[in-house]
């Protein structure tokens, strides 16, 4: 590999040991489904801010552009770099330091590149709770989460990335630092730049540092696994758990038949209850601030209810932590078995809850018709009115050419009834490249033209993360 004077000045800020080039750089340009391949012209590992300011300065005056990554997770291709090998793909991971944990102000002050898993390893070590859980959790990092506004499967109680989070640090893209960590709940001092950051990609700045709200821990979590008969049965079930639970309702995950036959072909040893007598399964969970038994009386109150009417045929609650975690481990292997199975299609959108149901029967009955006996791999986060709405291969068909002649088509179905039913085409993975050419006909033009005019007083020569969302 050529030594450009780039290289060279990357070299001298960041330490030799931390340019990756050629083959080292390997394990970075390839996104986590395996769909694509990029080519970096070499991957800088900073270790502080201030490196990353120095990073980015010498990047700008080279007019060289720059890729964020984290933990590389990402499920819409927006943190590998092109196949160009001329960007330079900036890694967080290095950057693991725990600033301050403040525990009167409930927050934590945190680098960008913390493991989520560690965050809230850390965070429950100092008596408290972090609800963000997704399940890449054992490698995604909080820059990521920060950068994608990622869900997971807390939503429903404690919100998106966005809600949890009360100050960023940002190296702009000429190499500013934006200190705003205070941790303040409250600052109407002009715009919100905070929230500006979040969700946007990498494409406006880059995330370096972060405060993070800490919520009481719970006094007992409970876990239910319920079969239903129908996803209108699902939603009623969300409206009844909503009147039973309140604010104690922390998760509704929902998933059908399709998908919980794939854990079960991949990883028998789960022993996934109920899928073969049942369209669909919910997975409830219900936090409570008083104590197990407690929760146990509102749980079993609220399924007794459910039961007589007709909402849910079956149910169980998990006797004790070690079944409650079995059974979210089903859950989140739905999409390590997919990927198991083969490259498939997926769609993450969100819906009026109450529009799920006809929005699921119109769309599957549509993509049967396209591409006989495909795969329906409906699955996820039903409280929040957010479904991933997957597909795979016809059992025993290639999955690669199914991808390579049908994707376009199915997401022109699906997508096109997202927007008769009011809803999005990415309620929480982002837009990264596999949606930027979907977005301009999902977006309203005025929308659109403001994120174009944003981009550009930012970024004005374009060197965050081009082409990714926009
Ligand atoms: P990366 O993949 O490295 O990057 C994602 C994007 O953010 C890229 O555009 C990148 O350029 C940018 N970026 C990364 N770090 C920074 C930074 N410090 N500053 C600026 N930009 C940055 N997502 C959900 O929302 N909910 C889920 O339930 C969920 N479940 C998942 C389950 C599995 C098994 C997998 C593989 C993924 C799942 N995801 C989910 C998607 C993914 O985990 C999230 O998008 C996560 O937030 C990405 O974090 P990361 O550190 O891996 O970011
Ligand atoms: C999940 O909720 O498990 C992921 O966001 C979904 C996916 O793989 O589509
Ligand atoms: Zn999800």
């Amino acid at each position: 590999m050529m030594q450009t004077p780039l290289i060279a000045a990357l070299q001298r800020i960041v330490g030799e040991a931390h340019v990756l080039l050629g083959d080292a750089t390997a394990q970075y340009v390839t996104d986590w489904r395996q769909r694509t391949h990029g080519q970096a012209l070499c991957v800088v590992r900073p270790g502080s801010t201030e490196e990353v300011s120095q990073v980015v300065k010498v990047c700008a005056q080279a007019g060289v552009s720059i890729v964020p990554q984290g933990g590389n997770t990402g499920l819409v291709e927006g943190s590998i770099p092109q196949d160009t090998g001329q960007q330079v793909l900036l890694s967080l991971r290095r950057m693991q330091a725990v600033r301050a944990i403040d525990a009167h102000n409930m927050t934590i002050t945190v680098d960008a590149g913390v493991v989520l898993q560690s965050l809230q390893k850390q965070v429950d070590e100092a008596g408290f709770l972090f609800p963000l859980s997704l399940g890449a959790e054992g490698s995604c990092t909080i820059g990521g989460n920060l950068a994608t506004n990622a869900g997971g499967t807390q939503v429903v109680r404690y919100g998106n990335t966005r809600d949890l989070c009360l100050g960023l640090e940002v190296v702009t893209a000429d190499g500013q630092v934006w200190e705003g960590l205070q941790g303040l709940r409250k600052d109407n001092t002009g715009y919100d730049l905070r929230n500006l950051f979040i969700g946007s990609e990498g494409t406006l700045g880059i995330i370096t540092a972060a405060t993070m709200r800490m919520y009481p821990k719970p006094a007992a979590q409970l876990t239910a696994w319920t079969a239903v008969p129908t996803l209108e049965a699902a939603s009623a079930l969300l409206a009844l758990a909503h009147q039973h639970l309140a604010s104690a309702l922390t998760g509704f995950e929902v998933m059908n038949q399709q998908a919980l036959a794939l854990v079960d072909s991949h990883y028998p040893h789960l022993r996934v209850p109920m899928w073969q007598d049942s369209p669909f399964c919910v997975l409830l969970e219900a936090s409570d601030s008083e104590s197990e038994s407690h929760a146990r009386t509102l749980f079993e109150r609220l399924l007794e209810e459910a039961m007589e009417q007709e909402m849910v045929a079956d149910a169980i609650i998990a006797e004790n932590l070690k079944q409650a975690h079995d059974l979210w481990h089903i859950r989140e292997s739905i999409t390590l078995a997919q990927a198991a199975e083969g490259v498939n299609v997926k769609h993450d959108i969100s819906l009026p809850v109450s529009r799920i149901p006809a929005f699921v029967e119109e769309t599957d009955e549509a993509l049967r018709a396209l591409v006989p006996g495909i795969r329906l791999v409906n699955f996820g986060h039903l409280g929040d009115g957010n479904l991933h709405y997957n597909t795979q291969a016809p059992e025993g068909g290639d999955a690669a050419a199914f991808v390579a002649q049908f994707e376009g088509a199915i997401g022109d179905v699906v997508y096109q009834a997202v927007l008769r039913h009011g809803g999005s085409i990415s309620a929480e993975h982002g837009i990264g490249t596999l949606k930027r050419d979907k977005l301009p006909h999902y977006k309203s033009p005025v929308a659109l033209q403001l994120m174009h005019r944003i981009k550009a007083a930012l970024d004005p020569d374009n060197l965050l993360n081009p082409g990714r969302v926009l």
